[in-house]
């Protein structure tokens, strides 16, 4: 009978050892059930919050356990404590020397266009703004010294893919176009476009210029408000010949305030800040596309890409790139 007892739990317990190797739940964050979460699972986190990646179903295994705290909602949060867990497996990946090479050795060159506040402009000759002070925490947590560049906003992806700069960063929407030619690290912000009329316009909404058909629209060129705007309108745009491209965005207020165009289209975030800096604008609330904020990396440094996000994560988990957003609106 003992024996027989013996050999019954000898039975159980092994049964429960297969049953842990293949059947045994994973725990929450660890995407690929391989027993540990890495600072890679935080990162897809991440990015499935930001929704770059697909949203998994609801239902499924993949959202559960991305869902780290079971708050049904997937979140930066998530991500956030992820990584903690991750920081008690692996040593944080950015605070490695790691064995990522920038243009110039030690040096982090990043391309901008600094008339573009919040995110990038120029106050007592120095490029401030929201990007330039995320990318002085990025450039400290990779030990490197920050060198940013003031340049046409339509040469950024080209110079990064070329390798003129280790980066760009400039307020820049992630687009299927631009991913073509160079690769962007994780979102750190989100932007809707805005529209600028002057106070009395009759346009009150994008449906009004479209409807109207002769309105022109000043936009940035090359800038995602280019894009959509000369698109056709089948394509929601509103038509190539209706579509003014100013070098910098200050230009194309220029040209509003001046009547020469209608309306200028550009992200929400600057469109604020030009309506608070001048008279007789107002800001149309109604934002119509939704998009993300990445840094672009030449697509050849794959090592630079994986460091810049490193350092991202940490920064979005400390809270550092909120209080920074926080701090310019
Ligand atoms: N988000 C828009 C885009 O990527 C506009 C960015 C313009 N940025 C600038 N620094 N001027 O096309």
């Amino acid at each position: 009978m003992k024996k027989l007892i013996a050999v019954a739990i000898a039975v159980i317990l092994t049964l429960s050892a297969v049953m842990c190797a293949f059947g045994a739940p994973a725990y929450k964050g660890d995407l690929d059930g391989d027993g540990k979460v890495l600072a890679g699972e935080a990162r897809r986190i991440l990015r499935m919050s930001a929704k770059l990646d697909p949203q998994p179903d609801r239902d499924s295994e993949a959202f559960r356990l991305a869902d780290v705290d079971g708050d049904g909602k997937l979140l930066a949060k998530d991500a956030r404590i992820a990584l903690r867990i991750s920081a008690k497996l692996e040593p944080m990946m950015t605070n490695q020397t790691a064995d990522f090479s920038t243009i110039t050795e030690g040096k982090l060159i990043m391309a901008t266009n600094a008339a573009f506040p919040p995110y990038e402009y120029i106050e007592d000759n120095m490029i401030v703004g929201i990007d330039a002070e995320i990318a002085a925490l990025i450039a400290e947590k990779l030990g490197l010294e920050l060198d940013i560049q003031d340049v046409d906003f339509d040469s950024i992806v080209a110079g990064v893919a070329g390798g003129k700069y280790d980066m760009g960063m400039a307020g820049m929407t992630v687009t299927e176009a631009r991913k073509k030619i160079v690769n962007f690290t994780d979102t750190y912000a989100t932007n809707v476009q805005a529209i600028i009329v002057p106070e009395g316009s009759p346009i009150k909404s994008a449906d009004d210029i479209a409807t109207d058909g002769s309105m022109k629209i000043g936009v940035q060129l090359g800038t995602i408000g280019d894009f959509y705007d000369s698109a056709e309108p089948e394509d929601w745009g509103f038509g190539e010949d209706n579509v003014k491209r100013y070098k910098t965005g200050p230009g194309a207020l220029q040209a509003l305030i001046s009547g020469k165009v209608d309306a200028v289209i550009i992200d929400n975030e600057t469109a604020k800040a030009y309506v608070a800096a001048n008279e007789g604008l107002v800001l149309l609330s109604e934002p119509y596309t939704e998009e993300n904020y990445a840094i672009c990396v030449d697509p050849s440094n794959a090592a630079l890409l994986d460091a810049v996000n490193g350092a991202i994560l940490e920064l979005i988990s400390d809270g550092s790139i909120q209080a920074i957003i926080d701090k310019y609106s």
